[in-house]
């Protein structure tokens, strides 16, 4: 058993559902750690007595969080973040396929992978629903880096049969081999999980798309991930491949894609009725805000998703989103919510980014919050971590004030540990 002394804060419920209390808040924690469990989460008060033995490791003026959870992310896109000048369809063509197409080699996929997930671990994100390229080698490097730090990811190879440059095509039959393969291989190693990966309806056949759904139909337990309704062109030639669908969603219904443990990224331009669609299904959004931003995509309608009861977490979608950074992203959805008269509040934001990413995800029984049993991704952040965020975090008087300035003003450098499983796996500085 080891013990962590800190300020401690963490969701139970989501605030915008009026279940109380959404949230606990602990200035002098005790958080209690059995092996790669949590074993009690409270006062330090009230849990002293339970220490036993066990060392405690103090971090005075810190605060400890649930690890972050990151809906959507590129991994062959980091190195290609911060591409100038075009919306989503050129952007893909002018930058983003070349980049994956790089991919193919498996000694380029194994560095990308490593640095990939340092990237994440210092940032606090600690699971993260993972896009790779068209190449199986490429989520096998990742899986492979993911195994040894033990994480809670979950992946899948690019199913694309067409739309894009030949040399990131893999074919109706191969794109099925491989997505057999990588979870007959991986789906349920350590925290391993499988998604089944169709880029969007304009890069796979009809076929292809179908072939996607029998094999969710023949793997319940196994996630989809897939982009949806982000950008009017795509939108408006995703009309034109399939005139007599109906709608883009339709697309996606039809092939048996809207299910349990689906994610759908962006759907920035879906109304009440599509998000309606995809919560009857009990299938979950990702909201992207530094992409949508940075793509000119539009202004996710947050509301309305949440009046519809659709599961929402916040994907950062690198390399279209600009930064890593689950709690930068925070920042921007506040923004996004504010060009819509909607300011995000940082209860509900913090929520999007922790337990609401667990249910997105279906695994709010293992990861999201601090309660005991579950699997112990832990963040420790430093509040004061700049001169201007000790100066405001400093003056701020509540617990939502001190939270709000860590999410319009935070970054990598403020989460000093991550901890995964149990198991310190990035320490700010070292
Ligand atoms: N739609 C299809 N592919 C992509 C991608 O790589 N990034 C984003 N943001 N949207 C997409
Ligand atoms: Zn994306």
């Amino acid at each position: 058993m080891r013990a962590y002394r800190a300020a401690i804060f963490h969701l139970l419920e989501e605030p915008a559902s009026g279940r109380t209390p959404a949230h606990a808040y602990h200035p002098d924690g005790l958080l209690l750690v059995e092996d790669d469990r949590i074993a009690a989460c409270g006062d330090f008060e009230a849990l002293k007595d339970q220490l036993g033995a066990a060392p405690v490791e103090a971090f005075p003026g810190r605060l400890i969080t649930p690890g972050f959870i990151d809906l959507h992310i590129h991994f062959p896109q980091l190195e290609a973040i911060a591409a100038y000048g075009e919306q989503l369809l050129d952007w893909l063509d002018r930058y983003i396929y070349p980049a994956e197409a790089a991919f193919a080699d498996p000694a380029h996929a194994a560095a990308a992978a490593s640095a990939f997930l340092d990237a994440l671990l210092r940032h606090g994100t600690t699971t993260a629903l993972v896009f790779g390229s068209s190449h199986k080698a490429s989520v096998e490097a990742l899986f492979t880096e993911a195994l040894g730090r033990n994480m809670r990811l979950i992946a899948g190879k690019v199913l694309m049969d067409r739309g894009a440059p030949d040399a990131l095509l893999d074919g109706r039959d191969g794109g099925r081999r491989d997505t057999l393969d990588l979870i007959a291989d991986w789906n349920g190693k350590g925290r391993l999980g499988y998604a089944v990966t169709p880029r969007f309806a304009l890069t796979s056949s009809p076929a292809q798309l179908a072939m996607a759904g029998e094999i969710l139909a023949d793997h319940p337990d196994v996630w989809l991930q897939t982009h949806l309704a982000e950008s009017p062109a795509e939108i408006a030639a995703v009309g034109g491949l399939f005139p007599d669908a109906g709608d883009y969603l339709a697309v996606y219904e039809a092939a048996g894609l809207v299910r349990r443990r689906s994610v759908f990224a962006h759907c920035v331009h879906l109304d009440n009725a599509g998000f309606a669609r995809l919560a009857g299904a009990d299938a979950a959004v990702a909201f992207c805000p530094a992409s949508n931003l940075f793509l000119g995509s539009g202004l996710f309608p947050l509301r309305a998703a949440l009046t519809e009861g659709v599961k929402v977490g916040i994907g950062t979608d690198v390399g279209a989103g600009t930064s890593v950074s689950v709690l930068a992203n925070l920042g921007e959805a506040y923004k996004v919510g504010q060009l819509q008269h909607q300011p995000l509040d940082p209860l509900q934001a913090f929520y999007l980014a922790t337990l609401g990413g667990a249910r997105a995800l279906d695994l709010d029984d293992r990861i999201g919050n601090l309660a005991p049993g579950k699997e112990a991704d832990f963040l420790v952040l430093d509040l004061a971590a700049t001169p201007v965020l000790a100066a405001r975090t400093g003056a701020a008087a509540s617990l939502e004030e001190r939270l709000f300035a860590l999410m319009i003003l935070g970054d990598d450098r403020v989460v000093e540990q991550t901890y995964v499983a149990g198991v310190r796996r990035h320490s700010r500085g070292r």
